[in-house]
């Protein structure tokens, strides 16, 4: 059973066509992230314009890569939320002029549960309850899910998203945009040594990173900072410890079978490590172009809420802040 996956959220323009919840056909991305470089961030407006650009030749692209026909899909999953309420509507109402010319059932997608069934391309057998770490440029969420489409959101940011925190350190630092990447790769030649704070937030699985980006730019403007791969690597490693911990507790807390990481953040590589090594469980992840937003997790996502009948009709509209319930 063949899915199109359609994902515009934020600043990728994606389309795939997935076999199964499982088999990936084709999964196109064209990448708007060089045109925001120069802003520094993403910019709505511009992100809307182009993904009408892109919206049309990347559907044909993954349509062409999967070699297939319309008549030869099941139904349209697309992403209705959360995101930039400009950006969605291209997807959404693409992925509706498709469903009513073709004739195809269209299912909306929540964006975090998107991530989240990246994991279930990896070809892993995956058994209930996981816990899902879900970490990107808007999101921190650690949720409990007991079977298909069943969350509870146990923690969550009270301040930036992981991702977010990334994006502004390396600001900061001078290091560019998107931060992730960048943090990431200074790292690699620096030493944990600056002795930046870690919130724990005892009694909470919540995070909060807004102190810790207060202290780094603390020592940025006393000048304290003489090598910029130490700063990189603290911080990172900083972020990165109260993730493992946090996300540790709460798979000893419910049972869990796995711990899943999913959203940008988790293509981070100490990130990854540093939970394989001390988690109890099994931790999947997914191969690093399905950590960040793609249209093979919508596809993987819309799989198993076809077989549960949730299926949307045309008046499906797109939810800025759609919750994960
Ligand atoms: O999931 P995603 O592609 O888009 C959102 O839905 O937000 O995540 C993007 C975020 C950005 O904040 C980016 O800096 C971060 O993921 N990111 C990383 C890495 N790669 C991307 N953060 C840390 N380490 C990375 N290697
Ligand atoms: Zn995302």
């Amino acid at each position: 059973m063949k899915i199109l996956g359609i994902e515009t959220s934020c600043d990728e323009t994606a389309a795939a066509v997935v076999e199964d919840g499982v088999r990936i056909l084709s999964n196109q991305i064209a990448s708007q992230v060089g045109i925001h470089a120069r802003y520094g961030g993403i910019v709505p407006e511009v992100a809307s314009r182009q993904h009408v650009l892109s919206i049309i030749p990347v559907v044909r692209q993954a349509m062409t890569e999967a070699e297939a026909n319309w008549n030869d899909l099941e139904a349209i999953a697309v992403t209705n939320g959360p995101g930039l309420a400009g950006s969605l509507l291209v997807g959404v109402n693409v992925a509706k002029a498709i469903a009513l010319a073709q004739k195809l059932p269209i299912i909306g997608v929540n964006h975090l549960e998107g991530h989240i069934y990246a994991n279930w391309l990896t070809g892993a057998d995956i058994s209930f309850p996981v816990v899902c770490l879900i970490v990107s440029g808007g999101h921190s969420d650690l949720v409990l899910m007991r079977g298909h489409g069943e969350y509870v959101t146990v923690g969550r940011t009270r301040d930036d998203a992981a991702g977010e925190a990334f994006d502004k350190a390396a600001r900061v630092l001078g290091l560019g945009y998107p931060g992730g990447p960048a943090i990431e790769q200074a790292a690699t030649a620096g030493a944990d040594s600056l002795g930046l704070p870690r919130s724990w937030l005892k009694g909470s699985y919540d995070f909060s990173f807004s102190g810790l980006k207060t202290a780094l730019i603390h020592q940025v403007k006393a000048g304290e900072i003489s090598s910029l791969a130490d700063a990189a690597a603290s911080f990172q490693q900083a972020v990165v410890d109260v993730l493992v911990e946090k996300t540790i507790m709460v798979a000893r807390e419910y049972q869990a079978r796995h711990i899943l990481l999913a959203g940008g953040v988790a293509s981070n590589g100490q990130l990854r490590q540093q939970m394989m090594k001390h988690s109890p469980v099994s931790v999947l992840v997914p191969e690093l172009i399905l950590c960040t937003d793609n249209a093979a997790m919508i596809a993987a996502c819309g799989y198993y809420r076809f077989q549960a009948g949730k299926i949307d009709d045309l008046a499906l509209d797109v939810v800025a802040g759609l919750r994960l319930a």
